[in-house]
């Protein structure tokens, strides 16, 4: 039932704050991250725990860079991260004492379980499923399993799915560092940060009217450029797969550091480039990043932190996003930029919830 709603995905979308909440349910007691249902038997295998390597496709694969930058920044072990169509069919090798961690909304992804079971066969410590579908296949081939507790998402676009893998990613994270020694006064900001996720999250959502004004600047055109750094790389990669999906606009993601290396080519005045610009280390070198598509007469779209004093001007918009942790920002930015593909998609005219030639879950190759 979508009820007020025109489409899933926007009723999707708006479902987030509670998504997150319903996420984190539990699994925080006295400031400290709890997942009862790993039990024992993971903490054990968790202090072995050496390197990950996550396997995933499309959105959820997104959300597996996310979490190499969680993971290598506050745990210090290798993180690798791969598409389950390349894994599967390759020779690969195994780094000594790593976990073996899919990511899966729907369970029943072909690429990702035929992944899962060569990897049985590959040296590692265990297998971990983060997966949205309770009686899914990935579930029952998993040794140990965090559940997303998204819900039913029933729009081809993945959006509450992919929040709740990212909130589901970080607590992954904790606890893996619980294991390992992560101090208390880490895992105490990373948890104040996720509890005030709904409320940011919240915040967005109520300037889904501004972006549905912004959308009208992309329905007419062909490409699009989303730019990002560090852990908001994924969040562009992310917003670029969105868009083409539901809009039908061909829409490509670059680490913003690898403007010079080919893709400024591609900047005129009919190619918008979409920057995520939250108020972090990195804010300066984007500044510049911003500035080189400018001069070459592109227009951008600038989702800028509040406090990152970025100016609109001639042909720069910028749209302030509220973020205050720099831990979950990948997760607040996340929403504007799923809402903008919607607005567009629905000028467009698209089949937003069934977007042409694509299914929900992918169950062949
Ligand atoms: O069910 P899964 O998470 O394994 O699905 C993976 C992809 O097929 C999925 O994320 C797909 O890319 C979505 N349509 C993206 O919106």
């Amino acid at each position: 039932d979508k009820g007020n709603f025109r489409h899933f995905m926007l009723k999707e979308i708006f479902e987030q704050p509670s998504v997150v909440a319903d996420t984190l349910e539990g699994r925080i007691v006295d400031n400290q991250v709890y997942i009862e249902t790993l039990g024992d038997n993971a903490a054990k295998v968790f202090e072995q725990t050496e390197a990950l390597q996550i396997i995933a496709c499309g959105t959820s694969y997104n959300a597996a860079l996310v979490a190499k930058y969680w993971v290598e920044h506050y745990l210090n072990i290798p993180c690798l991260v791969e598409i389950a169509s390349e894994y599967r069919y390759r020779k690969t090798a195994t780094i000594p004492n790593s976990l073996f961690i899919t990511i899966s909304q729907s369970g029943e992804t072909a690429d990702t379980l035929a992944a899962l079971s060569k990897a049985k066969g590959e040296g590692y410590l265990a297998s971990l499923t983060v997966c949205n579908s309770p009686a899914s296949s990935m579930v029952r081939e998993s040794d140990f399993t965090l559940l997303t507790r998204a819900g039913t998402e029933i729009g081809v676009a993945s959006t509450k799915a992919f929040t709740a893998q990212l909130v589901s990613l970080l607590l992954l994270t904790i606890s893996i560092g619980k294991a390992k020694g992560l101090d208390k006064e880490t895992e105490h900001n990373i948890v104040k940060a996720l509890e005030h996720l709904p409320s940011e999250i919240q915040k967005a959502l109520d300037q889904a009217g501004d972006i549905d004004k912004l959308s009208e600047a992309f329905a007419e055109k062909h490409h699009t450029l989303f730019l990002g750094r560090g852990q908001q790389y994924p969040i562009a990669m992310e917003a670029a797969l969105k868009l083409k999906e539901v809009s039908y606009i061909h829409a490509e993601a670059y680490a913003a550091g690898e403007l010079k290396h080919g893709p400024l080519a591609l900047i005129d005045k009919d190619m918008p480039t979409v920057v995520v610009a939250p108020n972090d280390n990195l804010l300066e070198k984007l500044k510049s990043n911003i500035e080189e598509v400018r001069s070459r007469g592109g227009s951008l779209f600038v989702f800028a932190d509040k406090s990152a004093k970025i100016q609109g001007s001639d042909g720069i918009t910028v749209f302030p996003v509220d973020s205050s942790y720099n831990v979950t920002a990948p997760i607040v930015y996340t929403i504007p930029l799923q809402l903008l593909s919607y607005y567009v998609a629905v000028i467009k005219g698209t089949d937003v919830d069934q977007p042409r030639n694509l299914a929900k879950s992918v169950t062949v190759e």
